[in-house]
């Protein structure tokens, strides 16, 4: 049985203020960070997905207790390294990267082996980033063709490293921040800037942390074995999840939306800088600082005409979780947008630079690709009419979340496949739609 979304017809002016699911990456992180704290920590808006649920799964198996007390989690941490874990031990990631990579270096100094397995799509990813680094904290990981499954093996003999992170990725940063929380001496890390929730947290619960900028990196230093007490932590909305209703309100009719408390931390708002340079106007409102994170309220309107912009790579960590949609404006741009260096953007839940591409072609836009490097051939008056569908794209939540706004605003007749894959980061996307006037269709087929 296949179960898919059929919309048939464009979405009309909406007014409206919403509030999307919480952050992803900083529920992930409050969770682990919580797993090894002193005392119990207290979650209030944690983002209830399947990335997060499994998370939680994973610290269970790790040996480490929660409890819901209505919409706060309890998480009760035993400090560094506080893991009680069984022979044979087994833990399953699901489809998040982000919690694969980040929970392998908590388990650098664990004394039995634990295996990390994954689903489909994550089992197609690049483990190596993490693995290398790790073994040479002394870790004993054994990987299968580079990804998963994977085995690691802890040591009481850790020692610090230095690292150099150079693909701007946020998780390998992470997961070697993690990891010296349990090594004695200094870490040190050169890394390319990606964004620095970890870091804040850490300073947060006043865990030793330098951090230094230096041009286009961050130099940053951990010393380890510094025990830190639980904290409270309130999630803000995730700037990822409202990247879909931003492009929805800016290639809409006369509409206008709020997407009330999202997180506008600047290693995350490579979006509202790249569709700003694009003529949109998108503004914060009620900007304030919660525990060094920024907060605000963002608001959208509608724009009749956009500009093709030539990204600077710069943005592209910032980024790099939305350029599925902003390819949705550059289809609409009078003109030529050239986007380069877009390598880690084939290395997510799915190839998305292959499948935006396919995507394009298949609505009529003209792409050319050199490598990582692509060009979008805009087109103002871009009107679809024809039958689209939208299939086989491993299941990526954010596939099918950019193919809902594009069947939503350049018209056709849609049928977009494996509509679940929103429950990775997102549950609540198309009630929202349906909230905004949407009117969508579900639909299961047999086969
Ligand atoms: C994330 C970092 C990014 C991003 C992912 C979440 C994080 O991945 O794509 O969705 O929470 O650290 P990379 O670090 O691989 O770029």
């Amino acid at each position: 049985m296949y179960n898919y979304i059929s919309f048939n017809e464009k979405i009309k002016s909406f007014k409206k203020k919403i509030e999307v699911s919480s952050d992803k990456s900083l529920s992930i992180r409050s969770v682990l960070i919580a797993s090894q704290a002193i005392g119990i920590s207290k979650i209030s808006n944690l983002l209830k997905s399947e990335d997060v649920i499994n998370t939680l799964k994973v610290i269970k198996k790790l040996g480490i207790n929660y409890k819901f007390k209505e919409n706060i989690l309890e998480i009760y941490g035993y400090g560094l390294n506080g893991f009680n874990i069984k022979k044979n031990t087994i833990i399953d990631a699901g489809n998040s990267g982000t919690l694969a990579r980040l929970i392998v270096g908590l388990l650098i100094k664990t004394s039995k082996k634990v295996k990390l397995i994954g689903d489909k799509s994550l089992s197609k990813r690049d483990f190596l980033r993490i693995s290398k680094p790790l073994s040479l904290f002394g870790a004993n990981i054994k990987l299968k063709n580079n990804s998963l499954p994977l085995e690691i093996e802890g040591t009481n003999f850790l020692r610090p490293i230095n690292y150099i992170e150079n693909k701007g990725s946020a998780q390998c940063k992470s997961t070697v921040m993690l990891a010296a929380l349990n090594t004695p001496g200094i870490t040190k890390i050169k890394a390319k800037k990606s964004r620095n929730h970890t870091e804040i947290l850490f300073k947060q619960l006043k865990i030793p942390i330098k951090i230094k900028s230096k041009g286009k990196h961050d130099l940053i230093q951990v010393k380890g074995l510094h025990q830190f007490k639980s904290f409270n932590y309130d999630i803000p909305g995730d700037i990822s999840s409202s990247a879909f209703f931003i492009v929805l309100t800016l290639l809409s009719n006369k509409s206008e939306i709020i997407i009330r408390r999202v997180n506008i931390n600047k290693s995350r708002v490579g979006i509202i800088k790249i569709l700003n340079k694009m003529n949109a106007k998108i503004r914060y409102k009620n900007r304030k600082i919660y525990k060094g994170e920024e907060i605000a309220d963002i608001y959208v309107k509608s724009v009749k005409k956009f500009k093709p912009i030539n990204c600077p790579s710069d943005l592209n960590s910032s980024a790099i979780d939305e350029f599925l949609v902003i390819f949705l404006i550059a289809a609409k741009a009078n003109g030529i947008s050239i986007f380069n260096n877009l390598n880690e953007l084939n290395k997510k839940e799915s190839p998305r630079l292959d499948i935006a591409i396919k995507f394009l072609s298949m609505i009529g836009i003209k792409t050319i690709r050199k490598k990582d490097n692509v060009k979008i051939y805009g087109n103002p008056n871009l009107k679809l009419n024809d039958n689209y569908v939208v299939k086989d794209f491993y299941k990526d939540h954010r596939v099918f979340m950019m193919s809902c706004i594009a069947a939503l605003t350049f018209g056709g007749k849609w049928k977009i496949y494996d509509k679940d894959s929103i429950n990775t980061s997102f549950p609540k996307f198309l009630k929202i739609l349906k909230n905004l006037g949407a009117k969508l269709y579900w639909k299961k087929e047999k086969i």
